[in-house]
């Protein structure tokens, strides 16, 4: 009887253990639980275990393993993991590698060509991606190198993930001057100049790649300058303001020039500053593409006066009213300066107003486009055109 106790205590002291151990085995069961339907973008950087969401009774072999992005599809990622029980085994998960990044089109925002001499639109034209493919690109819009105007094209890249970037550019087709070859008899020296009659019978003469009407150098939307040209205010155009400005402070105007000579490079991040804001059509009203500025001539300045009481009226219309604006737009010719884009005229000039902007052409054609107050244009005045 007592035997019969003891084993049946034993019994149950053998089968507690043994419910023990299995509660203990299943209490360190490894638990193992992975990410599915990982998505990464293309060269971002991520670890094998940055997906790993749960993990109990195991450690991880091979912490932190950088994962390769850097190619687009699906990548096999491995974690090894090691159990309580000192096991090693193979975890294997799938991420997807996506690119969301736009290819990026470095290009030139205008383009020049007279009708007739086809150019290659696409010749300064690069485009980068994150992906490193080469990508194509292509031009929207039409365009007609046989006739004169100017066209807005965009172009196009897109990756193969179908990340399209679109940029808009200008092409302009200037119309053909007449040229006329003026050869030099020295063999390696010949000089080629273009000559041509205005709508009001003023001769015109284009000099390596300098347009002068009657003498008098212009630049406007139609008639450019070349990109190297020019490097400072003329000495005749600096002298003129100095004799304007000491005859402007004994009656009281205190005048400075503000903006001076300007590069066509200057102009070119200023203009693209002015797009990038404005869009180009309101741009052109106000500031000239690179190579348009009269600027870059040497013989234009915007003028500003130190007494403006504080007012922001350098060189915006804040300007216009001011006794300092009264004052040049009554005066200037008697130095030389012209008002050049006058109130009233931007279908002449191609800009707004600008009460600031003067241009030294001499006293002689300085009075006569004052015309005693009702200032002309050179556009009006030569019978030439200023559109792009
Ligand atoms: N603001 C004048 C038009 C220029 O940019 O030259
Ligand atoms: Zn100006």
């Amino acid at each position: 009887m007592k035997k019969k106790k003891i084993i049946i205590i034993l019994s149950i002291i053998i089968l507690i253990v043994i419910i023990g151990i299995l509660v203990f085995i299943n209490f360190k069961k490894l638990k193992v639980n992975i990410e599915n339907d990982v998505q990464i973008a293309l060269n971002d950087k991520k670890y094998n275990t940055d997906y790993l969401k749960e993990l109990k009774n195991g450690t991880v072999i091979n912490n932190k393993e950088l994962i390769d992005t850097s190619k687009i599809g699906t990548q096999k990622v491995k974690i090894i993991i090691k159990n309580f029980w000192g096991q090693k085994k193979d975890y294997f998960f799938q991420v997807n590698i996506y690119d969301d990044e736009k290819p990026q089109i470095t290009f030139s925002k205008n383009l020049e060509t007279e009708v007739g001499s086809e150019i290659d639109l696409l010749k300064d034209v690069t485009v980068k991606d994150n992906s490193n493919e080469n990508i194509e690109v292509n031009i929207e819009g039409e365009y007609d190198f046989n006739k004169a105007g100017s066209y807005t094209l965009y172009y196009v890249a897109k990756d193969s993930s179908n990340n399209e970037t679109k940029e808009e550019f200008t092409l302009t087709v200037t119309e053909k001057k007449n040229t006329t070859s003026n050869q030099n008899t020295s063999a390696n020296n010949i000089n080629n100049e273009t000559t041509f009659t205005t709508s009001k019978g003023f001769n015109g003469v284009v000099k390596n790649g300098v347009t002068y009407i009657d003498g008098y150098l212009i630049v406007n939307k139609t008639y450019s300058l070349p990109s190297n040209y020019g490097s400072a205010l003329t000495s005749q155009t600096t002298e003129a303001f100095a004799q304007m400005q000491a005859a402007a402070l004994l009656e009281g105007i205190d005048l400075y020039i503000s903006s001076g000579f300007r590069s066509y490079q200057r102009q070119n991040t200023l203009y693209n500053n002015y797009v990038a804001r404005d869009g180009v059509n309101k741009a052109d009203t106000f500031s000239a593409r690179p190579g348009h500025s009269e600027h870059q001539s040497g013989l234009a300045f915007d003028v500003c006066s130190h007494n403006l009481d504080g007012k922001n009226a350098c060189i915006n219309s804040n300007f216009d009213n001011t006794p300092q604006a009264q004052w040049l737009a009554q005066n200037c010719y008697k130095y030389g300066f012209i008002l050049r884009y006058p109130e009233g005229k931007t279908n002449e000039t191609g800009y707004k107003y600008e009460s600031w902007h003067f241009r030294y052409v001499g006293i002689d054609l300085a009075t006569k486009l004052y015309n005693n107050g009702n200032w002309l244009t050179m556009e009006d005045y030569f019978g030439i055109t200023s559109t792009y």
